[in-house]
């Protein structure tokens, strides 16, 4: 589908990918799974200058979730050097397009200092830009972020009777961030495997066959399109 085919003023505010088939993708191609980790940083900002042409404000990636430290030692220390180096080699990109970079995910030990910091300058740099904002999902789980706000809660000493939803929501990893209305996992497979739990509750789930890497600007809009073809009912009736 073209941009001109979208109804431009019934586009998602909030789209959140599952970035998922980079390893099958090169290792369908005879290529070690790394190479579709790579291949995927293509698809990543095809998406990007797909949402800012398509006037999409928040996109939010699962780049490394916190069940994937359980792969090979190898792979999980090229995912972890590779996040670094895409934003340094591209955050002045994103910067000069006016896209603002975030970070969700819990900040362990197992998060290299070094990461943390390109993640802190990344943010810094381009905090003021309103075009996009670009929320990376890194050593990222839904259930980490519901007990992460479970935990600042209680420390904060809120009476039970006085938590509501608001609350939970106002202690999330970034409050700011507006529930996804559209959700797209890529690569054939029919799981949130852990991705924006609370935040989902009523997004639009879409799941497509195609891999990561060869997901693009296109495919991003056939997206698009679909979810304009849905009707979001939200508890309520047609039209009610
Ligand atoms: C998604 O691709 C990227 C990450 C999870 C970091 P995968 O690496 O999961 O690729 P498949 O699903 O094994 O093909
Ligand atoms: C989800 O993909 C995590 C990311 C895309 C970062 P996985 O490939 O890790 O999910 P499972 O293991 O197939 O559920
Ligand atoms: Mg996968």
């Amino acid at each position: 589908m073209k941009l001109d085919d979208l109804d431009l003023g019934r586009v998602p505010r909030h789209i959140a990918c599952v970035m998922d088939g980079n390893g099958r993708w090169a290792q369908a191609q005879g290529l070690p799974r790394t190479e579709g980790h790579r291949a995927g940083e293509t698809s990543l900002f095809e998406v990007v200058q797909g949402c800012l042409d398509a006037g999409v404000q928040w996109l939010t990636v699962y780049a490394f979730s916190t069940e994937n430290w359980r792969r090979p030692k190898d792979e999980v220390r090229f995912l972890i050097n590779f996040n670094e180096d895409i934003l340094l080699r591209r955050r002045d990109e994103l910067h000069a397009k006016g896209v603002r970079v975030r970070f969700v995910g819990r900040r362990d030990w197992r998060v290299p200092k070094r990461l943390i910091r390109q993640m802190d300058e990344s943010t810094e740099l381009t905090r003021r830009n309103r075009k996009l904002t670009l929320t990376i999902a890194f050593n990222y789980g839904g259930r980490a972020e519901i007990v992460d706000a479970v935990k600042q809660v209680v420390e904060s000493g809120v009476p039970a009777a006085k938590v509501t939803e608001r609350t939970i929501a106002k202690h999330l990893y970034d409050p700011e961030m507006p529930d996804p209305d559209l959700v797209i996992r890529t690569s054939g497979e029919y799981r949130i495997s852990n991705f924006l739990l609370w935040e989902l509750a009523y997004s639009e789930l879409l799941f497509t066959d195609t891999p990561w890497p060869e997901f693009g600007r296109c495919a991003l809009f056939d997206a698009i399109g679909e979810y304009q073809d849905r009707e979001r009912r939200f508890g309520g009736v047609d039209g009610g």
